[in-house]
């Protein structure tokens, strides 16, 4: 199984299930960074508040991200600057860092045990070939009054043609900051509920959100899912990616902490320290594809061991995970209420999404109480940016129409179930229909339709993290079909064929 490093040492939370009717003010649905951001700032604020977690607090991608809290972007600013303007792109980097600091003030004020501390960020390239990246990022750092140093070297065992120093940047454990968090949420404004996953929003006089064994019925939501649950246009202009990430025990030649992104390697793409008691781990970062489009998963956790292995002298690979993110098609997250439905989102956040997630708690925070928020507009849900989306919009949705076009019907994964290995999933054709089967470690056979209950796409088997995984908008289903995470709301239909090995 995989599991991170962040989630395996945090403190776990132990909230309520939901089993129970409450009307409130504004129902959050997720408990990342986003959702817990906003509830404890709502409810300082004085409003309503009920969070409902489908699983634990951090459990999902803010437990399996990289830790990292910085005011660049992993497109770069200057591309956002040729994308957009200069202006655009100096107001991303601001409101960015003034969500770093947030983050620094909430850990100081509740004396929350998250390991924050400031340390540098490094964009650095191997060869010159990747050095005109590095010299766009400095003089677009340099414009926003980036505290910047141009350096040809690092304290780390990785060859350096050219790289940006940024100071002032700042990690932390993810999971630990956002379990300590939501357990300062004023109580009094806002109740918080684990256990209890949304399987339904109906739009009546109010909103009604509905789990298992209970209903909360809201003035307005909060979408903190990372993706809007349901089917939204704006579905269109988001594109889903895996990204892995393992960590290592260190057995010498320590590096300083800081955040170091490379430019060139399409693996070890990031690379940060992260000490535990005496020990002290290296977390190798990379490997990139989009959602249920890859043939072999594993192989990422491989190359990863492999380049930590070439650099660094570490001891076995105790935790590695992967995780998903959203690239906007403009280059920016959509941060606010999407139509006018009073439901509102915060996603779009490619792999920078621990500052933007306290961003747009920050914005939704403000516009939830009158406020006026600098940063809305850049932001907002509703844009429409024909232009600067045309290129990535063009491309993207050619590859789901792809998607769509490759369910036709035709050749299965397997012609039978006894080509399933233990521990393995594979789409099998069973009167005309395709069914998602896997096998598991007692050779018990679990089948469902493999016809993704979001939009009709056919889910492909992730064999590094055992789930089935949607190459069209990135819904993602447990082995045995439960909804992992994305815009889908329904578990994979079961079907039922009583076979065993
Ligand atoms: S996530 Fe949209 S069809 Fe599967």
């Amino acid at each position: 199984m995989t599991r991170s490093i962040w989630k395996s040492t945090a403190e776990k939370t132990n909230f309520p299930t939901l089993k129970e009717y409450i009307n409130t003010e504004i129902a959050i649905v997720g408990g990342g960074i986003t959702g817990v951001t906003a509830a404890y700032l709502l409810a300082k604020s004085g409003r309503k508040v009920v969070l409902l977690e489908a699983g634990t607090i951090s459990g999902g991608t803010t437990g399996d991200s990289t830790g990292n809290l910085y005011s660049m972007i992993d497109k770069r600013l200057h591309h956002i600057q040729s994308k957009w303007d200069k202006e655009t792109a100096s107001n991303v980097a601001r409101s960015r860092g003034q969500a770093v600091d947030l983050v620094e003030r909430l850990v100081n004020e509740h004396q929350i045990d998250c390991s924050f501390k400031r340390v540098p960020w490094y964009l650095f390239s191997e060869t010159n070939e990747k050095d005109e990246v590095i010299e766009k990022e400095i003089d677009a750092a340099a414009d926003y009054g980036l505290p910047i140093e141009e350096l040809h070297e690092l304290p780390l065992p990785v060859k350096v043609s050219k790289a940006i120093k940024v100071k002032g940047q700042a990690q932390f454990n993810p999971a630990a900051f956002v379990s300590g968090l939501a357990e300062k949420i004023d109580p009094a404004n806002c109740r918080i509920f684990e256990n209890s996953e949304v399987h339904h929003i109906e739009k009546e006089e109010e909103l009604v959100l509905s789990t298992a064994t209970g209903t909360v019925t809201a003035q307005k939501v909060i979408l903190a899912t990372h993706t809007p649950k349901g089917i939204y246009g704006l579905q269109t202009a988001l594109y889903p990616y895996r990204e892995y990430a393992i960590a290592a025990k260190l057995n010498s030649g320590d590096f300083p902490d800081g955040i170091y992104w490379d430019t060139e390697a399409d693996f070890h793409t990031s690379l940060r320290t992260y000490s535990k008691g005496n020990d002290k781990y290296v977390l190798v970062l990379g490997g990139h594809h989009k959602v249920g489009q890859e043939d072999d998963y594993s192989r990422f956790f491989r190359k990863l061991e492999q380049n930590a292995r070439k650099y660094f002298d570490v001891s076995e690979i105790e935790y590695e995970w992967s995780a998903q993110h959203y690239k906007p098609a403009d280059g920016l997250p959509y941060i606010g209420e999407s139509s006018d439905d009073n439901i509102y989102i915060a996603t779009g956040f490619s792999t920078d999404g621990l500052t933007y997630g306290v961003l747009s708690a920050m914005i939704l925070d403000d516009q939830f109480n009158g406020r006026e928020n600098q940063w809305s507009d850049l932001y907002k849900a509703s844009r429409f940016t024909p232009v600067k989306s045309a290129k990535n919009f063009i491309k993207e949705n050619i590859n789901v129409a792809k998607q769509y076009l490759k369910d036709l019907p035709g050749k299965a994964e397997a012609d039978s179930f006894d080509e399933i290995a233990v521990g393995q999933g594979k789409v099998v054709v069973v009167d005309d229909e395709k069914w998602a089967v896997f096998k598991d470690e007692t050779g018990q056979v679990h089948c469902q339709s493999a016809v993704c209950t979001h939009m009709d796409c056919i889910v492909d088997w992730n064999d590094a993290e055992k789930s089935w995984d949607c190459p069209c908008h990135g819904s993602r289903f447990q082995a045995t079909g439960e909804v992992i995470e994305g815009p889908a709301f329904s578990p994979l239909d079961k079907r039922n064929l009583d076979k065993k090995e």
